[in-house]
């Protein structure tokens, strides 16, 4: 691993908190993910699943968690199956977990080799009524690919039948939306890194810059500063490919007289930073340039006030709306009459500012959470609204990771990252 160990007293709660919320006599499974194949003998970089990662800080692949509050043998209450290792196999595969760091990293104190879980797990089957299975209940998840998680719900309804089954997931959203100190810690570093690479790109950009250099002098940045790369996909869109919202070709020469949409977040210890920047080429915004960003700045600013305990989240996504629309007849881009006979479920401002303002973000970018239930203290939310003019070869978007408070403004984890018209253009002029 690139980053520093993180207290296992993280995941000592994070367990506590779960187990709290278990029905009696229950038992909760998590599995690693696979590491994916590619061809032949090569394999995607591993990426740990974000529910085993939460609960151990395992991460690992061929791990397996079992928690059994109501275990009858002490030791089986929590268990963490990993793949065996030695001093002969790590000089075959690199150093792995062994059973005291498992320990030290995760707080669990007993670890068993891979090859004990079909026998480990028969005997707690036994014991308990029911189980915990970790489905992948996340919104927005589209995926083919049968996981570990997959694999084993699979296994376990065709083995045991008759023990009642409970989702994971809605606990999971649950306690993780949360954010525990040790957690904003690690997601400041994330947004640390994450500045060093736009500090670096404000005096990297020029007229003939090509977007896949933007993109290698950020990596350089993140890997220079113990992150392991990009959190997501990183969007680096010079003038009319701002308007594609999902522009990751970064494959063009960036012109002058164009700005640069930046949509790029550092990783550190598996937790997501999120942000997007502004540049232009030249170093200074045109007239209306200007005019567009500070209209998104001004909603971005009303719309962090709202990230307080209390609000509801489709409420705050209709409130930004309105703000939307105040700028867009400001900048003569939609008119009084288009709003008045507007379609209720497709809004005029839909038009310019077609995508969500806020989502959850921690451990994965668009993390899991409570979309249906008031926003508390503790939560992390991006807020990034965006104005999208292809007729203008012009696409706006500004976006920082936030915590909300107990009261009073969120926290802005990025609030020291140019933002301003006048501070994003000295920055880019000054040696
Ligand atoms: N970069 C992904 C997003 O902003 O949601
Ligand atoms: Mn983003
Ligand atoms: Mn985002």
């Amino acid at each position: 691993m690139k980053y520093q160990r993180i207290d296992s007293n993280l995941y000592i709660k994070n367990r506590k908190n779960f187990v709290s919320k278990m029905a009696a006599n229950t038992l909760a499974v998590f599995n690693s993910n696979d590491i994916f194949p590619i061809s032949a003998d090569s394999t995607m970089p591993f990426q740990q699943h974000r529910d085993i990662l939460h609960l151990s800080g395992v991460d690992q692949e061929e791990s397996i968690l079992i928690l059994f509050p109501d275990a009858s043998n002490e030791k089986h209450k929590e268990v963490l199956f990993l793949k065996e290792t030695s001093e002969l196999i790590a000089i075959w595969e690199g150093e792995k977990l062994d059973k005291k760091n498992a320990f030290e990293v995760s707080g669990i104190r007993t670890v068993y080799w891979l090859q004990d879980f079909p026998n480990i797990f028969k005997q707690i089957m036994a014991e308990a009524n029911g189980i915990y299975l970790n489905t992948n209940e996340h919104l927005r998840a589209n995926t083919e690919v049968e996981t570990r998680e997959d694999r084993f719900i699979k296994k376990v309804k065709a083995d045991y039948p008759a023990h009642a089954i409970y989702k994971s997931a809605p606990i999971m959203h649950q306690i993780r939306a949360i954010k525990d100190p040790i957690e904003i810690e690690a997601m400041k570093r994330a947004c640390d890194i994450t500045k060093a690479g736009i500090n670096r790109l404000l005096k990297f950009i020029k007229p003939g810059v090509w977007e896949h250099h933007i993109e290698a002098e950020l990596i350089h940045e993140f890997l220079m500063n113990s992150s392991k790369g990009f959190a997501y996909t990183p969007i680096v869109a010079s003038g009319k490919n701002a308007c594609v919202l999902h522009y990751i070709e970064n494959n063009k020469e960036c012109l002058s007289g164009d700005v640069i949409l930046l949509d790029v977040g550092a990783e550190y210890a598996n937790y997501a930073s999120d942000l997007t920047r502004c540049i232009p080429v030249d170093g200074r915004f045109t007239d209306r340039q200007k005019e567009v960003y500070n209209a998104v700045l001004h909603v971005k600013k009303e719309a962090e006030k709202l990230l307080v305990p209390g609000t509801m989240m489709t409420d705050y996504h209709k409130q930004v709306g309105h703000l939307m629309e105040e700028q867009l007849v400001n900048l003569k881009l939609i008119t009084l009459s288009e709003i008045k006979n507007q379609n209720p479920d497709w809004p005029a401002y839909k038009k310019y500012f077609m995508h969500g303002t806020s989502h959850f973000i921690g451990l994965d970018t668009h993390d899991v959470g409570l979309w249906y239930e008031p926003i508390q203290a503790g939560m992390v939310f991006t807020c990034e609204p965006g104005i999208y003019i292809p007729d203008e070869g012009l696409g706006i978007r500004l976006e920082d990771d936030l915590v909300v408070q107990e009261s009073g403004a969120p926290l802005n984890l990025m609030s020291d990252i140019p933002l301003e018209v006048e501070e994003i253009e000295e920055a880019m002029n000054t040696k």
